[in-house]
């Protein structure tokens, strides 16, 4: 058994069956019944061999009034025949609008033609929520990359094509368009064998099959939040599609602006996209390489990722579970007495009282103590982020000891979601019944900004991670409708970790774990028999399923619309674990329903959380990171993967999953590190803090109910994870400046080998390697038992050169080779691409001490002993820092040339120079700065390492500031 070690104290405890010991949450209250959760069940219509083909019954239109101009035409469109109410009531008159927005944008949007104000917000998404990008200033169809053309027989259909070309990349010719008001349907057809990436949020491959459907509707399933190829929590309708040939490749995106529940349909020659209200608002991207078509994405219809500051970039701890600042304070000791570094820990719901926002868990989480806590803390440059949730706790009215203030306030201010009675909506979440902010309103700005100031005032915190904003609701309906006298009640299924329930232990633990640990493995599963007998899970509530809801003329049916998604949660329904659709909002004439919402709840509330957090810490840029997402979140917030389960195959489709928010431009993403559903090993682990140190979001959490898993845990974890940290740590400021490119010019962050090299089609769905970066080359290990792993290195047929991050040899591998490398436990293969050159920093204990090391470079050569880099520096923290620095890197002729623009000086010097490539050799380097020639007199060479040189003592050459002035080393 290889590198055993701590988990032997925690088992005898889980086998014994005894849980960890947790206050209960609830001491008094009866958990609800599960009758609370009754939805009829719906047969979703991609599993209905019954359910009519609008393509076939419905009859298309017909365009008429076209009027062009240079920027693009518009149109009429009237139905070509009897309504057919295939999944809703057609909508016989649309407008037909095509914009050549930019030289690389098309956007084509079809729209009912008459709309009132009040039924306006069901069919256009207001650019108020998230981005519509406009005709840019100079824009024409003569100078577009892209071309429409449309016909008219037998009924309107369109294509996209490139104007260079004619390639067709859109193309719904053969198709009818299909308009009801709960109805959408277009259908484009693909080349054979088609590469599409995107459609966010989903756990599954990185490249989308070919016969995939893709649901989009938020959901939270706490059974099982991970669940492979089935809707999650974010939406992000846009994907990129690479086309190869020749030895060449083509790539191009589409973007569906449309935030109701929908589904895309991937088949053979195909994809079907599908929604249940709203209107085509569609955006085509030329590219015409995948990182143009990110690029243009993000720069020019959602917005580019926000910059976090320099200190989001350090390791972050969470636990649910724990339960008292002592316990907080242990683990940052242990982090410290282990020397793994830790930049925040972060609370779960532990510190609330009663699971109700903006208070402290008496007894555990005292005021007091905390700031106590908070100021040791901040002394070492750490940071605390507690969970939120965005909703509220009703109190009991009858009981005045269950005063809520914060409620009061919110009622004060009309700031919650009403039901459609015109009460309140009371779902439930953790702390009992509870209602939710209207985040469209700016009543619920207000309140929540006000409530997050005062709590601040309170406890210096530092950030927030916003959850279950699906938006979760863990009854259907407003179930505390005339029943707040009960609460504070459990929601309706057991907590992790309530004693004498199916779940007060969980036994599962990763796939080879009966090999690793057969007796361990044997104990769990007898134990988890055990328990699993003596507390049965609870059948839930049969129901019924309904038949197809058929559409009934001048109604909309919010719950069970006529076409229904196929929604993972059990039944089905629309009205499953969430706010039910036909919550209603408090936006005056338009009166908006989840229906229309509900996909925008995250992003809403991230929005206003966001921006509270800005109040409270003007001019600084907040920790956020957002549980459910949009179109555009990644602007503001970030985002973590869902509740992750402790299982090999969940850290594997991780990768996929930071990609696909790649595309998205979320870029400060990440999983939750070891697991958090069910129980790490060691090895799992020990691969995850190894894969996840290069997720922009590195954060370890875990559930209640499991064994502990902070990277101290287990000794060669520990080992492992200091060794990949100081990786992490001294590449701060190469990610730092990945993110400053994300920022200004939409680049990526993480990678995947696809886009760095668009043109070989070997890589169009390697998942299972990416790159931070352009230089990095990551092969982490995804299996367990292995001691090695396979990769390839792209480019080598070209003439790229790869070295070996450790050692600064070259990998010797042939073209398309899928090589194997060494891979022991403690050991990551990571490589760096020749022809760049990588800035550096020496790894402190937090990310402000690494700030403080002298700088290093690592110049990797490329074939003609070349390199070329780049660094962005600022203070780390403003929101519009008052200076900045551009630093250009590049090695020819045998001189590194640093050019600098920006007044921005951290006043460190550049100590160590390391050349991978290189055949001269060097005993002397001439130094000029500003232009002035600088002492290198105590510079040292060493050429032991071979084709490596390594050049120290340089520090003094440079002490007022390696970046005070254009920098050349040139070496003699
Ligand atoms: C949700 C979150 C998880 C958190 C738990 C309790 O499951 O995704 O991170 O620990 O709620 O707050």
């Amino acid at each position: 058994m290889r590198g055993f070690t701590t988990l032997v104290w925690a088992l005898p405890a889980l086998v014994a069956g005894q849980k960890p010991q947790y206050p209960p949450a609830f001491p008094a209250n009866p958990i609800l019944p599960s009758s609370i959760n009754y939805a009829p069940s719906v047969t979703p219509n991609v599993m209905d061999p019954t359910a009519p083909n609008a393509q076939v019954v419905c009859p298309g239109y017909i365009a008429s009034s076209i009027e062009e101009t240079t920027t693009g035409l518009t149109a009429d469109l009237a139905l070509a025949g009897p309504a057919c109410s295939a999944y809703g009531n057609d909508i016989k008159d649309l407008t037909l609008s095509v914009q050549y927005q930019s030289k690389e944008r098309l956007a084509v949007k079809i729209y009912p033609k008459h709309l009132a104000p009040s039924n306006q917000s069901l069919y256009i998404l207001s650019p108020s929520l998230t981005p519509q990008p406009e005709v840019q200033y100079g824009s024409s169809k003569s100078a577009s990359d892209l071309q429409f053309t449309w016909t008219n027989s037998p009924s309107f259909q369109f294509r996209v094509s490139r104007a260079s070309s004619g390639d067709v990349i859109f193309d719904t010719y053969g198709h009818k368009l299909v308009f009801e008001d709960q109805f959408l349907e277009l259908v484009t057809d693909m080349v054979p064998d088609y590469n599409i990436y995107g459609l966010p949020e989903n756990l599954r491959g990185f490249r989308i099959p070919n016969n995939f459907t893709q649901t989009f509707w938020n959901a939270y399933n706490l059974d099982n939040d991970q669940e492979l190829d089935v809707n999650s929590h974010s939406v992000h309708p846009v994907y990129l599609e690479t086309r190869y040939g020749n030895g060449s490749s083509l790539s191009h995106g589409v973007y569906a602006r449309n935030a109701h529940g929908q589904e895309w349909l991937m088949r053979d020659s195909s994809i079907t996209y599908r929604t249940i209200g709203g209107s085509f608002d569609l955006y085509f991207l030329s590219g015409s390489k995948p990182a143009d078509v990110i690029s243009q994405y993000q720069t020019g219809i959602v917005n580019t990722p926000y910059l976090p500051a320099y200190w989001h970039l350090g390791f972050q701890q969470v636990r649910w579970g724990y339960q008292n600042w002592t316990n907080l304070q242990d683990v940052v000791d242990a982090y410290a007495a282990q020397n793994i570094q830790l930049e925040g820990v972060m609370s779960d719901l532990d510190y609330l009282k009663v699971n109700r926002d903006f208070t402290n868990n008496p007894g555990h989480y005292d005021i007091e103590p905390g700031k106590e806590f908070l100021e040791r803390l901040h002394a070492n440059g750490q940071h605390y982020m507690p969970i939120l949730d965005p909703n509220i706790y009703v109190p009991d009215p009858t009981n005045f000891s269950d005063a809520y203030p914060t409620y009061d306030r919110g009622v004060e201010l009309n700031a919650y979601i009403r039901d459609s009675n015109a009460s309140y909506y009371i779902g439930v979440l953790w702390p009992g019944f509870s209602v939710s902010p209207d985040f469209i309103t700016p009543q619920a700005h207000q309140f929540w900004t006000e409530q997050i100031i005062a709590y601040h005032e309170n406890l210096a915190f530092d950030g927030f991670w916003l959850d279950v904003n699906d938006a979760t609701s863990f009854c259907t309906g407003s179930c505390g409708q005339g029943r707040i006298e009960e609460n504070p009640i459990h929601y309706p299924l057991a907590f992790p970790g309530d004693a004498n329930t199916s779940v007060a232990v969980d036994y599962r633990f990763p796939e080879m774990f009966n090999v690793t640990n057969a007796t361990e493995a044997a104990s769990a599963s007898s134990a988890m028999m055990s328990q699993s007998i003596m507390y049965p899970t609870p059948s839930a509530t049969p129901t019924p399923t309904v038949g197809r809801t058929l559409a009934t003329p001048g109604v909309r049916n919010l719950t069970y619309p006529p076409y229904a998604i196929n929604n993972f949660l059990p039944g089905h329904s629309l009205q499953k674990q969430v706010i039910s659709p036909d919550a209603t909002h408090n936006d005056g004439p338009f009166n908006s329903t989840e229906y229309e919402l509900h996909n925008l709840y995250g992003h809403t509330s991230g929005n206003a959380t966001y921006n509270a957090l800005k109040a409270v810490t003007p001019g600084k840029r907040p920790f956020f990171i957002n549980r459910s997402t949009f179109s555009g979140s990644g602007n503001f917030s970030g985002h973590w993967g869902g509740d992750t389960n402790s299982k090999w195959g969940n850290m594997y489709f991780g990768i996929s999953q930071a990609l696909q928010f790649s595309i998205a431009g979320i870029t400060y993403f990440g999983v939750e590190t070891c697991g958090f559903n069910g129980n790490a090993d060691m090895e799992l682990c020990t691969r995850w803090m190894q894969l996840s140190a290069w997720f922009p979001l590195y954060r370890n959490h875990n559930n209640r109910n499991t064994i502990a898993q902070e990277a101290y845990r287990w000794a060669t974890t520990a080992e492992a994870t200091r060794r990949i940290m100081n990786f992490r740590y001294s590449l701060l400021p190469y990610s730092y400046t990945l993110f400053h490119r994300a920022n200004v010019a939409g680049e990526t962050v993480l990678r995947a080998l696809a886009w760095e090299f668009p043109d070989d089609a070997s890589l169009k769905a390697v998942e299972t390697q990416f790159m931070s970066g352009p230089a990095l080359l990551v092969t982490p290990v995804l299996a367990p038992l292995a001691t090695s792993v396979q990769g390839v290195f792209p480019g080598v047929a070209e003439g790229t050169i790869w070295y070996d991050l450790y050692t600064l040899q070259k990998v010797n591998a042939a073209a398309g080779e899928n090589k194997t490398l060494d891979a022991p436990l403690v050991h990551q293969p990571i490589h760096v691409r020749g022809g760049y050159i990588v800035p550096m920093q020496s790894a402190g204990n937090t990310t402000k001490t690494s700030r403080t090391s002298p700088w290093s470079l690592i110049v990797a050569l490329d074939k003609n002993g070349q390199a070329k880099g780049e660094l962005y520096l600022d203070d780390g923290i403003s929101l519009a820092p008052n200076a900045t620095k551009n630093v250009e890197f590049s090695f020819t002729n045998n001189t590194v040339h640093a050019t600098v623009s920006g007044e921005y000086n951290d006043g460190l010097p550049l100590a160590n120079i390391t050349i991978a490539g290189i055949s001269s050799h060097t005993h002397r380097v001439s130094v000029s700065l500003g232009g002035k020639a600088c002492n290198s007199r105590g510079a040292k060479f060493d050429h032991s390492n071979g084709g490596v040189l390594s050049i120290t003592g340089l520090q003094h050459a440079t002490s007022g500031g390696a970046w005070s002035g254009d920098l050349t080393v040139e070496l003699q």
